[in-house]
């Protein structure tokens, strides 16, 4: 039997990435978080491509592309991203990242830039992709899509633990100023904005637990 493909988008931290993880290990397929790709893009102009003030400058950003190499490294199901040989796992959730990560991500120049590196990892099947446009752009033909969606106040609570978790010290209310943010901008970008896709089914996990969440993306899979 083919692997399936499977597409999850939604708001930042309903659990998408863990979720996926866990899915992937239980189907025997591999996990791809796409949001690791766009703060890695971050991470890398936020080490050389600044203006004097500080800020990303985006046209150097665009020019360097080619000094870019994006390699993925399964680990345990999961597509561990390396950028320029450095895996740089813990670097790309820090603040500094998240605060400058929706502005690079909504260019233009940097979704095209990272759009072959998602597709070409889906050529054989047998993945689970997360992030904010799989299901609408990146993998139109998936097999199964779900969009994930809970409260602000569940999400805030989530990433201020998982922030915790990773020994970066945070504050909650900029945890929740940052998600609110970068929803906005997500949603409101002109390409590939977050967006349920038509055909996707839409799970709101503000009240269950992950492993919950995990049961009924799975009982989805196992009744389609
Ligand atoms: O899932 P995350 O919080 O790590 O994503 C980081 C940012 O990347 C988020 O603000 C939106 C952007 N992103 C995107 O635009 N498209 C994707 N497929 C994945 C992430």
């Amino acid at each position: 039997m083919k692997k399936p493909v499977i597409a999850i988008d939604g708001y930042s931290s309903t659990g998408k990435s863990s979720i996926s993880k866990v899915i992937a290990q239980k189907l025997g397929i591999i996990h791809l978080d796409t949001g690791a790709l766009y703060r890695g893009v971050t991470w890398f102009a936020l080490q050389n491509c600044l203006n004097e003030d500080g800020t990303i400058n985006l046209n150097e950003l665009f020019s360097s592309f080619d000094q870019i190499e994006l390699e993925f490294k399964n680990v345990d199901s999961e597509l561990i991203l390396f950028l320029n040989h450095i895996d740089i796992s813990k670097q790309i959730r820090t603040n500094e990242v998240s605060d400058n990560v929706s502005l690079v991500a909504k260019q233009k120049e940097v979704r095209d830039f990272l759009l072959q590196a998602q597709r070409s990892q889906a050529e054989k099947g047998g993945i689970i992709m997360d992030g904010r446009d799989i299901g609408t752009v990146v993998l139109p033909n998936a097999d199964y899509k779900f969009f994930l969606t809970a409260s602000i106040d569940e999400r805030t609570k989530r990433r201020y633990q998982e922030l915790l978790g990773l020994g970066i010290e945070a504050d909650e209310q900029q945890v929740k100023e940052n998600l609110i943010e970068r929803d906005k901008i997500d949603s409101e970008r002109e390409i590939a904005p977050l967006r349920q896709a038509d055909d996707a089914i839409v799970i709101d996990n503000s009240l269950l637990t992950k492993e919950q969440t995990i049961e009924s993306i799975l009982a989805y899979i196992q009744k389609i």
